[in-house]
């Protein structure tokens, strides 16, 4: 199996992503960090906290980052995942409370007492492992690896022309992670826009999932309608469910090597600049970073299969 702890803003493609992390037989959810993001950071914590509850699973909730590093914090997109970030679906009070300690010091003790075992997969800004790093920066050799749903290599931004949601959120902590010299997989839209979950898969993983189940059609609706008025597209892109999939199904992805750096300032903040390893430039800056892997390119259809499977 393989133990996780799961940073997320929840969020509806959050929301769907979770189920599966609690779903999967393979995937042991040590516990989910929160993050502001697609919602106020109090939102994210009752949200992560429902959500588990709903699957009857009981998962610690250690609550983290309210605001950005550096920049300062703009109004959650409640056009997107609605003001509760769950569509606006009427939602029940959970009945567990979050964590006494912090998302960074959860992340720090669990990463700690298993060295070399757990994955953290991070699909909100970053602030919860920057944060993490700076308490305990000997974290970077103790973790088996880091996934990041974020950023964008060719195929441009959904916030700015450059810069997608995540990394844009708080570009300062995205330059500390995906430069920190861990194992790291970055899955940005490049893999993600080549995925689409229909509305008939939407209505067989609501039917399938229970309680859970509901609160996901009810976030579904929202979620389309964006997707339909906004972008065209009939169904959504299940961003943050394809970090799992990158986890547990690699092969449905085609990455590459290289040196990652983060646009922190200026019109370009949040856009991720990746140098393949294999290209060498007259600047000598780009060699700079440590080495990661980015997500080029996704089998779409394979990967909305996999999520399908794992939640039917
Ligand atoms: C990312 O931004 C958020 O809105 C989604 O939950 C996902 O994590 C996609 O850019
Ligand atoms: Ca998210």
């Amino acid at each position: 199996t393989t133990p996780l702890i799961f940073d997320t803003d929840p969020g509806v493609d959050d929301a769907q992503a979770i189920a599966i992390a609690l779903a999967h037989p393979e995937i042991e959810l040590l516990g989910m960090t929160t993050t502001y993001g697609n919602v106020d950071i109090d939102t994210a914590t009752t949200n992560a906290l429902l959500l588990a509850e709903l699957a009857d699973q009981r998962i610690p909730v250690a609550q983290g980052a309210a605001a950005p590093l550096v920049k300062l914090k703009h109004p959650a997109p409640a056009h997107i995942h609605g003001d509760n970030g769950l569509g606006n679906h009427p939602l029940p009070a959970p009945s567990h409370r979050a964590e006494t300690i912090s998302a960074p010091q959860f992340i720090v003790e669990q990463v700690n007492a298993r060295p070399g075992e757990i994955t953290l997969v991070a699909v909100g800004p970053l602030g919860n492992l920057a944060a993490a790093l700076q308490l305990d920066p000997g974290i970077v050799d103790r973790v088996k690896q880091v996934v990041v749903m974020g950023g964008s290599i060719r195929e441009g931004g959904n916030v700015t022309p450059v810069a997608e949601a995540n990394i844009f959120n708080d570009p300062h902590a995205a330059a500390r992670v995906l430069t920190a010299g861990w194992p790291l997989t970055l899955v940005g839209l490049d893999a993600t826009h080549r995925c689409v979950l229909g509305p008939a898969q939407m209505d067989k993983i609501a039917a399938a999932q229970g309680k859970l189940g509901d609160v996901l059609a009810g976030s579904y609706a929202f979620y389309r309608a964006f997707y339909r008025t906004a972008l065209d597209i009939d169904g959504c892109c299940p961003h943050d469910s394809c970090a799992l999939a990158w986890l547990m199904r690699p092969e449905l992805f085609t990455t590459a090597r290289g040196h990652l750096n983060v646009v922190t300032e200026g019109d370009a903040e949040g856009q991720t600049l990746f140098a393949s390893q294999e290209r060498t430039f007259i600047d000598p800056r780009w060699a700079r970073t440590p080495l990661v892997d980015v997500c080029m390119n996704a089998d779409g259809e394979a990967v909305v299969d996999w999520i399908v499977e794992t939640l039917t």
